[in-house]
């Protein structure tokens, strides 16, 4: 374990990330969105581990809704990491899962940890797909599914200028790569039964509505908490995600891949 401690996401982030998304999450779609990118994947009685924690509330979902048996939750940053200790506490859970911070870099676990490997919208902080995605084959059982989710580019090169726009004033460090960089990463590792489900047109929509409430239900509310100059900035970080959505610059997406079993 690590007290290094990365901080992208800061306190007035996680609070208006928790109000848009939910209680323990940083990305869109809440509990129905991982159940959707989870679909057909057998958790009950395994050991997870979960590439980006952020807050935890996936992890929490993972024991309670779908019956896994451990999870273990690893980020860069140590405030999100005990944000996720009381999350589960909070929840009853906390035998079942374990929170670590870890330094960026390769996964600190031995071959064939994990029965599962999962990780939602993290992995856009990672920039080397080839080398996470040999990593995350490496810790994986034989037989044992990386099921993920992340925000793809949906351009080779270089991004539109209304992209580059929304990356400068999102401000945060991605590393956004194509989903044929993908498809190399997972075929280079060694997966099997490759699985790449564009969900732009749902985010395009769900976006849409995120940023309703941010100018409408929820301002009040999160004025208060985080300021009115942050939010306001906030909502046009919305309005710059929207514009590179609808150019289909910006891509969620489901990713999976097994690693092949003993014969
Ligand atoms: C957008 S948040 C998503 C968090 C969570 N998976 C969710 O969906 O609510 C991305 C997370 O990735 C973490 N992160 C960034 N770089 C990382 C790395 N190299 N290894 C693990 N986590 C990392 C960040 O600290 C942040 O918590």
């Amino acid at each position: 374990m690590s007290e290094q401690t990365t901080q992208e996401y800061d306190e007035n982030l996680m609070a208006l990330l928790e109000a848009v998304w939910g209680e323990g999450f940083m990305s869109p779609g809440g509990v129905d969105e991982v159940d959707r990118y989870l679909a057909g994947i057998e958790l009950v009685g395994l050991s997870v581990l979960d590439i980006g924690c952020g807050l935890g509330g996936i992890d929490v979902h993972l024991i309670k809704q779908h019956g896994a048996a451990m999870v273990t939750g690893i980020d860069v940053d140590q405030a999100l990491i005990d944000r996720c200790d009381l999350l589960a506490q909070k929840n009853d859970v906390a035998s079942q899962l374990k929170f670590i911070c870890v330094e960026p870099g390769p996964l600190p676990f031995g071959d064939a940890s994990f029965n599962i490997v999962t990780s939602k919208d993290s992995i856009i902080h990672i920039p080397n797909k080839k080398e996470l995605a040999a990593d995350v084959y490496r810790v994986l059982e034989p037989g044992g599914w990386f099921v993920a989710s992340d925000w793809l580019a949906g351009y080779e090169g270089e991004p539109s200028h209304e992209m580059q726009e929304y990356l400068v004033t999102e401000g945060l460090d991605f590393g956004l790569a194509s989903a044929k960089t993908y498809l190399e990463a997972l075929e280079s590792a060694g997966f099997t039964d490759i699985d790449i489900v564009d969900r732009n047109d749902w985010y395009q929509q769900q976006a849409r509505q995120e940023r309703e409430q941010m100018g409408g239900i929820l301002y009040d509310g999160l004025a208060s908490k985080v300021g009115t100059d942050f939010l306001e900035h906030e909502i046009e970080v919305w309005d710059k995600m929207i514009i590179a959505i609808d150019q289909g610059q910006l891509r969620p997406t489901h990713l999976r891949g097994r690693k092949p079993g003993l014969e």
